[in-house]
């Protein structure tokens, strides 16, 4: 069974890319799949610090543990060790594209993408938001992750 790899990427990897992260594992697993998940951010103000509390909070509310990430930012090694790096929105897109070189092999996206009937491509930021601002970005990365997840069983 091939192992796929895959990063997921926000701003500051402290509230939507550990979601992500942590809802994408708990589905690959559930559709039987073999991944390797984690999270990354295009910049560095967080490095080291676990998920935002308000992210942890959603998490444990649909029963998942969140709280052993931290934080790191985008590294050029991965675009050659992830088969997938996948933004959270337009802007870190364009980030990642920049960064990217021509010959690495990743496959460079949206990851709303994979779930179109959302009829959106990007996770709005939750930052300054509230708490049911954390709990939109779960029903988004949710919907991706089980449309990643048939596109990946399909492979
Ligand atoms: P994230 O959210 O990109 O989903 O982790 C943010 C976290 C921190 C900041 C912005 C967005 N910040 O400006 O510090």
């Amino acid at each position: 069974m091939p192992v796929h790899r895959v990063l997921f990427v926000c701003l500051g990897n402290i509230c939507r890319s550990p979601l992500a992260e942590g809802v994408f594992a708990a589905v690959a697993h559930k559709h039987g799949l073999a991944v390797q998940v984690d999270s990354a951010g295009t910049g560095n103000w967080h490095v080291g610090r676990p998920p935002d509390r308000r992210s942890q909070q959603i998490a444990e509310r649909h029963g998942l543990d969140i709280g052993r990430q931290r934080a790191r930012q985008v590294e050029t090694a991965d675009f050659a060790c992830f088969s997938m790096v996948l933004a959270m929105d337009e802007d870190n897109l364009r980030e990642l594209q920049r960064r990217k070189h021509a010959a690495d092999p990743a496959h460079l996206g949206l990851f709303l993408d994979f779930a179109p009937g959302l009829g959106l491509r990007s996770v709005p930021d939750p930052y300054y938001g509230e708490l049911e601002d954390f709990e939109e970005t779960y029903r988004l990365v949710h919907a991706a992750s089980e449309g990643l997840a048939q596109h990946l069983a399909g492979a």
